[in-house]
């Protein structure tokens, strides 16, 4: 596990960016695993930008997104669908025909749904790179806690705290959807890579517990320590409450030294 500790949201951003950037280029038909939320969005930005600026080219990369509320249609501008397309796909040269979000509008037959979401995961050569936020409880995707740390795509039922946290993202008075279609963590664990970003104080203690922690599935994010490649991309404040912040910035010198390709 790489830790790497930037200043502010604005260079989290832009470090996401750049190793989204240098995947694409090294491989122009990347399967990316994509994340919502605010914590992403100046990620988003940058690789718009890196678009405009420098013709980064997205047009044979495909695209699964970790989630969907139950009970949004795609249109509906609290949906993960509209947050994706207006925050990013719509502003790049993505093929429509090769982006997957989970079906938010579906009333019945989850589970067929969602093992043929897991299906055209891997028929697509499954995951290359894999973004995620993480919640203050410690989820990844809507994984919450006490989820199955073997768990695959499926609905979710979404705990108070993550149902309060998003109720910024609401209208005054619109009802907040109580489940979500979600990866399961087992789905995450098979990307090839992982990236992991995190801003600001309220992240401070999930971050610890997913890094320093052990892994328990009371902190979904936790189960990262698993996974070969990952790496987490957080500010100061985000890793406040971590208690070896020397030794990742000595790792990541040592990386930089002996195996800087990891870092690309
Ligand atoms: C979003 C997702 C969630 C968020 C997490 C953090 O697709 O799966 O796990 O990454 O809730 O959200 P923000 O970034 O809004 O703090």
């Amino acid at each position: 596990m790489l830790v790497v500790l930037k200043e502010n949201s604005k260079e989290v951003g832009q470090e996401a960016a750049r190793i989204v950037a240098s995947s694409l280029r090294a491989n122009p038909k990347l399967v990316l695993g994509l994340a919502t939320g605010s914590t992403p969005l100046g990620m988003y930005e940058e690789l718009i930008s890196l678009h405009h600026s420098a013709g980064l080219d997205f047009s044979q990369a495909t695209s699964f997104n970790l989630d969907e509320y139950l009970g949004l249609p795609p249109e509906s501008p609290q949906s993960f669908h509209y947050f994706m397309h207006s925050s990013f796909f719509a502003k790049v040269n993505f093929s429509p025909a090769n982006i997957h979000i989970p079906d938010g509008a579906l009333r019945k037959d989850y589970s067929a749904y969602c093992d043929e979401y897991e299906r055209s995961i891997k028929s697509a050569g499954g995951i290359d790179l894999q973004i995620l936020g993480i919640g203050r409880n410690g989820h990844i995707g809507f994984n919450e806690p006490n989820s199955s740390l073997a768990s695959r795509t499926r609905l979710k039922e979404l705990t108070r705290e993550t149902i309060e946290d998003n109720r910024k993202f609401f209208p005054p008075g619109m009802e907040i959807p109580e489940c979500a279609i979600t990866m399961g963590i087992g789905t995450i664990l098979d990307a090839r890579r992982i990236l992991i970003l995190a801003t600001g104080k309220s992240k401070a203690a999930a971050v610890a517990k997913a890094i320093e922690g052990p892994i328990s599935s009371s902190v979904s994010a936790s189960a990262l320590q698993l996974h070969p490649d990952v790496t987490f991309i957080i500010d100061e404040d985000a890793a406040y409450a971590l208690t070896q912040r020397d030794y990742y910035r000595r790792v990541l010198e040592l990386t930089r030294k002996y195996t800087p390709e990891k870092l690309d």
